[in-house]
């Protein structure tokens, strides 16, 4: 089986390729000083908002959020997988594209791909043969139609139906328990009756796509009544339930260019909202929205409406929803939340309204500083001046998680007036509150997962970001740093990525942005890079960059690396004195310091 291509080729090709050109040669492209600008082909506008810059080798569009590579490009403009947007390149340049040889016995993701496609199979031939699942379909409205386009299926009632279709061989059954499709016995409620059962019994199965259409896992409702109502997939190698979205791969295959995307609660709503018209409908899974979700979707569009349900565990959705959305309320997105009517959710309500009159509801979404000026409104009574106090300190950590820029400022605006305070005030009371609370809080840090913090800390300005920003604007500049020891004491989160960074940037022979940005396409730190390598640039020009950069790092090492230790360890000295390790400690850094730099 055909393995990984590797990464110093990747690096081959986007140093071969012209972004430029390859752009250009779909875009009208106009020079704008050093870069290139053009209306975007990712959303609909009038004045350009789209920049290509051939320095960094990488796009960006300031109205819809797109950017990437020459490679992110192809795939995002040409639909192209990975795989054949490096092929395609890789010919371009007159290069065959190797591939890296798969150990043997060792499973890979294509495997597992493949036998999750064929248990999608499987449920819907087991659709196609249960009556009672048929009328279950029926009942709940969705046609035939509806039910192939989205590979609805049903999983037997049956302990071992899965399982003996999929995991009579061991190695077979490894893989199927791998993918969550079947629970071990032993590893429940410590019982020790040996042996596997299905995970999804007599359930109504929704298949999980990715973005190229593979299913990556399914949700199943139970048919008719039956506790849990829902049952999604667990973690797994292929599926990660806050990173996906029900319904995104089949809104991307109605259409490319959306105006917008909806996210809805549930399965059943992205069903039939789809089956009504409305095939810009998905759905987060059982979970609340995450940022990485919004990155994703804001890839693809640059409004998003919330629609939540109007009970009250819809609004709590709504809320955390909300919070989750600050981080990423720039310019040229919408937000929107959108309320349905108590006792009713997307699917009834469709249903029985009308796709057209379900859309007008649109009308009346409220943009997100609205909502969340209004929700705070509910909390506190505005006539009074401890109220207005109060309003002011609820909205000072949201005003903390945002980016600066219009959206910000507007919901300071928008706040103000509600406070009855100048706006000039209230914007200054929010800024010194967030630099004192910066530190603790870390607001503006992408949600941490438990399975891949980001390594990045993102302090504004921070020394750490500013080195890192640095070189993925100014690659060459890496080569002023000579102290890449030093940088082994700093003990800081994030430092790991710079240090990986130079790495890179210094093996490259041929350096730039897309270079760099590729070899982190599938690490959790990406879109973190990605953002800073569309920020403005810190300095203009390589020679400066390199000074700035060397600084930066100097000065890392000195706030904390071994430098620091040094000063306290001197400060003691003269005020205490030391012990015997601590003198050891000190002369041994005393000679570290003394060691020439450009010789380590
Ligand atoms: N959900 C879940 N686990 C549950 C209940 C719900 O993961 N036990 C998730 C599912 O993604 C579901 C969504 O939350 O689609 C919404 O759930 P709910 O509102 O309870 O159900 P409906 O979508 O209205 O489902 P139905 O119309 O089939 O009753
Ligand atoms: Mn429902």
């Amino acid at each position: 089986m055909a393995g990984r291509i590797p990464q110093p080729f990747i690096d081959d090709v986007v140093a071969r390729s012209d972004i430029v050109e390859i752009i250009g040669a779909r875009v009208p492209l106009k020079k704008a000083g050093r870069e290139f600008k053009a209306c975007c082909p990712f959303h609909n506008e009038k004045s350009p908002s789209f920049w290509v810059s051939p320095d960094k080798q990488f796009y960006h569009c300031f109205g819809c959020g797109a950017h990437g590579t020459v490679i992110g490009f192809l795939m995002q403009y040409e639909k192209m997988e990975f795989f054949d947007a490096v092929a395609d390149l890789a010919q371009r340049a007159g290069l065959e594209v190797p591939r890296e040889a798969q150990k043997s016995g060792e499973p890979g993701s294509v495997d597992l791909h493949n036998v999750m496609g064929l248990i999608a199979r499987f449920f819907e031939q087991n659709l196609a043969d249960n009556i009672r699942a048929q009328k279950y379909v029926d009942a709940r409205g969705i046609d035939a139609k509806t039910t192939a386009k989205f590979a609805l299926g049903y999983a037997p009632d049956s302990w071992d139906a899965l399982l003996n279709r999929f995991g009579s061989q061991e190695e077979e059954r490894r893989q199927i328990h791998q993918l969550g499709m079947i629970i071990d016995r032993d590893t429940r409620g410590g019982e020790r009756a040996a042996g596997f059962y299905d995970r999804f019994r007599d359930r109504l199965m929704f298949p999980i796509r990715d973005s190229r259409g593979r299913v990556i896992g399914f949700g199943g409702r139970i048919i008719d009544q039956g506790e849990p109502k829902y049952l999604n997939s667990p973690e797994t190698p292929l599926f990660h339930k806050g990173r996906e979205l029900y319904g995104l791969y089949e809104a991307r295959q109605a259409r490319s260019d959306f105006k917008r995307l909806m996210i809805v609660e549930g399965y059943m709503d992205v069903v039939r909202l789809h089956q009504a018209g409305i095939t810009y409908a998905v759905a987060t899974l059982g979970t609340a929205t995450t940022q990485e979700h919004l990155n994703k979707v804001f890839r693809l569009t640059s409004e998003v409406v919330f629609c939540f349900d109007g009970d009250r565990a819809g609004r709590q959705a709504a809320w955390r929803a909300m919070e989750n959305s600050l981080p990423l309320a720039r310019d040229g997105r919408e937000l929107k939340f959108m309320f349905l009517p108590e006792g009713h959710d997307p699917d009834t309500l469709v249903a029985e309204e009308g796709p057209d009159a379900f859309e007008n509801r649109l009308n009346s979404a409220l943009p997100l500083s609205e909502y969340l000026i209004q929700q705070l409104a509910i909390e506190v009574d505005l006539t009074h001046v401890d109220g207005r106090a109060k309003l002011k300190a609820l909205a000072a950590p949201l005003f903390a998680r945002m980016p600066e820029g219009i959206y910000r400022e507007m919901l300071a605006d928008r706040l103000a007036a509600r406070v009855s305070m100048p706006a000039a005030a209230l914007k200054k009371s929010f800024l010194a509150g967030a630099a004192a609370g910066a530190n603790s809080a870390a607001m503006d840090r992408p949600e941490p997962s438990m399975r891949h913090r980001s390594r990045i800390s993102s302090g504004r300005g921070n020394l750490l970001t500013q080195a890192i920003t640095l070189i993925l604007h100014y690659p060459a500049a890496a080569a002023a740093v000579s102290d890449t020891e030093g940088l082994d004491q700093v003990d800081r989160p994030g430092v790991a990525v710079l240090k990986e960074l130079l790495k890179q940037a210094a093996a490259a022979s041929n350096p730039s942005t897309a270079v760099l940005l590729e070899q982190w396409r599938d690490l959790p730190e990406y879109e973190r890079l990605a953002e800073l390598a569309m920020a403005e640039p810190l300095v203009a020009g390589a020679e400066g960059a390199a000074k700035e950069l060397q600084m930066a790092v100097e000065k890392l090492i000195q706030e904390c690396g071994p430098g620091r230790r040094m000063d306290e360890l001197l400060r003691k000295a003269e005020e205490l004195g030391l012990n015997y390790d601590e003198k050891a400690e000190l002369s041994l850094l005393l000679k570290s310091k003394g060691r020439p730099r450009a010789n380590p």
